[in-house]
């Protein structure tokens, strides 16, 4: 990539069409989501040799549970597995943190996930935001009752409260995304980083994510690059 680009702080990735993925192979959806997960991985790789500040990826939403239960626990078996691995790791500049409610998650998996995110990392270059039961709704309902728990405690009165507020409780570390990139041919947010997308560019592509490529990204880069935006101004 050209450094004359203008890159993106944050990115936020629908990692989508693993499904449709493995379904074109004859394979079971699990397989989809295993080389999504390996995708995932190389990608964020890729983001922190650019220096992206800030990766935030769809992993599973808060409307995920509705599928078969097996399906739903190879993503958590995989989730782990992602985890361990990364325990053992290098240094590798990249720190991981999650955004999402925990509280459904076993013993197990919400140790990985703390574990990770207090793991040694070296200089941090680039943070990766793990969304896992996430739902952009959710995560407004979450800043709101962190906010009238303050109120009620009289840390801090109705009148003070601002969008200021409402961003530093959200779970997610950063209240702007500045690209929103999703791949399956699916143009639609499905819930994905609300409060934070209101003045992101979109990328919608046609690849299915476990195809997903540095090329693909790079072509996603270049078209931000390409938009003037303008957050309303002239
Ligand atoms: C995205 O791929 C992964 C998750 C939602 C967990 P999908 O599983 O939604 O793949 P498609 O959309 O069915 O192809
Ligand atoms: C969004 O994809 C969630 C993730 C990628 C984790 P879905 O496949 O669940 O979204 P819909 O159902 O197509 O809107
Ligand atoms: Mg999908």
């Amino acid at each position: 990539m050209s450094d004359k680009l203008i890159l993106p702080e944050h990115i936020g990735i629908i990692m989508d069409g693993n499904g449709r993925w493995a379904k074109k192979r004859g394979l079971p959806r699990n397989a989809g989501h295993k080389k999504g997960a390996e995708v995932f991985e190389n990608i964020s790789r890729y983001c922190r040799d650019l220096g992206i500040k800030w990766l935030t990826v769809y992993a599973f939403s808060t409307e995920n549970w509705k599928r078969p239960k097996d399906e739903v626990d190879g993503i958590m078996n995989l989730m782990k597995g992602y985890l361990k691995n990364m325990a053992s790791a290098r240094n590798e500049h990249i720190a991981v943190r999650f955004i999402g409610d925990r509280t459904p998650f076993d013993a197990e998996l919400t140790e990985l996930m703390e574990k990770a995110e207090n793991a040694d990392v070296g200089e941090v270059i680039t943070t990766v935001q793990i969304a896992l039961n996430y739902g952009g709704r959710d995560e407004i309902v979450h800043s709101v009752r962190e906010i009238a728990k303050k109120v009620a405690e009289g840390e801090i009165s109705p009148e003070s409260i601002n969008e200021d507020t409402i961003s530093k409780n959200l779970y997610s570390g950063t209240p702007e995304c500045d690209l929103i990139v999703r791949p399956s041919g699916e143009e639609r947010l499905s819930n994905f980083l609300l409060w934070e997308s209101a003045y992101s560019e979109f990328v919608f592509m046609d690849v299915l994510w476990p195809d997903f490529t540095k090329e693909d990204l790079d072509k996603a880069l270049l078209e931000y690059s390409k938009r003037n935006r303008r957050f309303g101004g002239v």
